[in-house]
């Protein structure tokens, strides 16, 4: 290679071209950005004790780097909700910004379940040298973690105790009001269920869509009936039929309101009855025009509990390989009572998944008439001086 070639003096190298604005004074990358605040926050509770270690250094980066992305998520899950609770998504041309930042937290939380990866090059022993040092904060008292779970909606009641104690004992002041605020706003899980109940069709007059699909589920378990009846007496017989009565339980159940109140009195269902069938037929018609967006929604949303939960379990590995079955430095009972987080209490859109358990063959599905099919074609707002960026950016 001739170094030669990269002479300052050649007039003619085009990668040399360029006029170098930032020597002309004004704004430059490290004020913009703020790194002295932001590199000099590295301080090792190790050095200051006058032992430095090493790993304390990535352990801090770590957790630095966790915070800002648990920032940006906030960020992206506040102007969501601040789309649907002014009811912008009344306008469906807005969905797109909500799916295009949904998708952005999806992206993030899988970088955040992979980046546990890079701590677990610190072995349990280069840990345990300055453990000691860092007790007793703790990640149980990141403040974004808890708001971010709360305005996902993590309900209170469901939530694992600590020591037998509230999550927000271990908060003061402010962080302590900023947590009891993020319990009372509407969490993304209220708002999704209130735009849920609205789905187009639902309640149309024309469409008696649940009434129908009542009657066709009936009808087709009544015809998958008389088809095993039809059989000749056998084991195999037998079994199909009791096949048959276990799903024929759990297809009816669906259109039993009073069971649903009762699951979600204990917390086993989250949405009301009415957004429950929105979504089912949103899972149903996912190819109309009008459902493709909310379908995709609803994905996203799974997406959001899925990935919540690796996090969680990821965690819970590393936190397992690092300190084994002692107890936390903020107090728990470290693994233990982490383990216990990894569940479905903690998964905020349970339904969507149980929704699964519901679905039927095709030709079961209410077929529309052409004047809802139409309906669900054009969108309901069409303002043609609508500008998208009017709602918050
Ligand atoms: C060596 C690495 C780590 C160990 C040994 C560890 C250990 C623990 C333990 C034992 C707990 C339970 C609470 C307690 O008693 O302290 C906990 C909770 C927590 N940690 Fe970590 N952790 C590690 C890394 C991280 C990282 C990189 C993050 C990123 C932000 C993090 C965030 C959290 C959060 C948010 C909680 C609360 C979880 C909950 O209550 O559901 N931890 N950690």
């Amino acid at each position: 290679f001739n170094f030669n070639k990269l002479s300052l003096e050649d007039e003619n190298d085009e990668s040399q071209k360029g006029i170098n604005k930032a020597s002309k004074g004004g704004l430059i990358y490290g004020e913009y950005l703020q790194l002295n605040k932001i590199l000099n926050a590295q301080e090792l509770e190790s050095e200051k004790k006058g032992k430095k270690i090493h790993d304390e250094h990535l352990f801090i980066v770590t957790h630095q780097a966790y915070e800002l992305w648990f920032k940006q998520i906030l960020w992206e899950m506040d102007s969501v909700r601040v789309i649907f609770q002014n009811g912008h998504v009344r306008d469906e041309r807005n969905m797109l910004k909500v799916i295009t930042r949904m998708n952005r937290i999806s992206l993030i939380l899988k970088l955040l379940v992979e980046q546990f990866s890079v701590l677990e090059t610190m072995t349990a022993l280069d840990f345990f040298d300055f453990r000691y040092y860092l007790s007793p904060a703790s990640g149980f008292q990141s403040l974004q973690f808890r708001l971010l779970e709360n305005k996902i909606g993590v309900p209170q009641s469901l939530r694992v105790p600590y020591n037998r104690r509230h999550y927000r004992d271990n908060f003061k002041g402010k962080d302590h009001e900023l947590l009891l605020q993020s319990e009372q706003e509407p969490t993304l899980l209220q708002l999704v269920e209130a735009w849920l109940e609205r789905t187009p069709g639902l309640d149309s007059e024309e469409f008696d869509f649940w009434g129908q699909f009542e009657e066709n589920v009936l009808k087709g378990l009544e015809e998958e009936f008389a088809l095993i009846q039809a059989k000749a007496e056998s084991e195999e017989k037998d079994d199909l039929l009791s096949e048959f009565q276990k799903q024929k339980d759990v297809l009816l159940s669906l259109f039993d309101e009073k069971r649903h109140e009762h699951l979600l009195s204990k917390g086993d269902r989250r949405l009301s009855y009415k957004a429950l069938k929105g979504a089912l037929m949103i899972y149903f018609y996912r190819e109309e025009p009008r459902f493709q967006v909310p379908f995709q929604l609803l994905t996203s949303l799974m997406d959001l509990d899925v990935l919540m939960t690796k996090w969680r379990y990821n965690h819970v590995c590393l936190v397992h390989r690092m300190i084994g079955g002692k107890a936390g430095t903020g107090g728990s009972s470290g693994y233990h009572y982490l383990r216990s987080t990894v569940s479905d209490r903690y998964k905020v859109f349970v339904d969507l998944f149980n929704l699964s358990t519901f679905l039927v063959p095709r030709h079961w599905i209410p077929k529309m008439n052409p004047s809802i099919h139409k309906f669900l074609y054009t969108a309901e707002y069409c303002d043609s001086s609508y500008f998208s960026s009017d709602d918050s950016d």
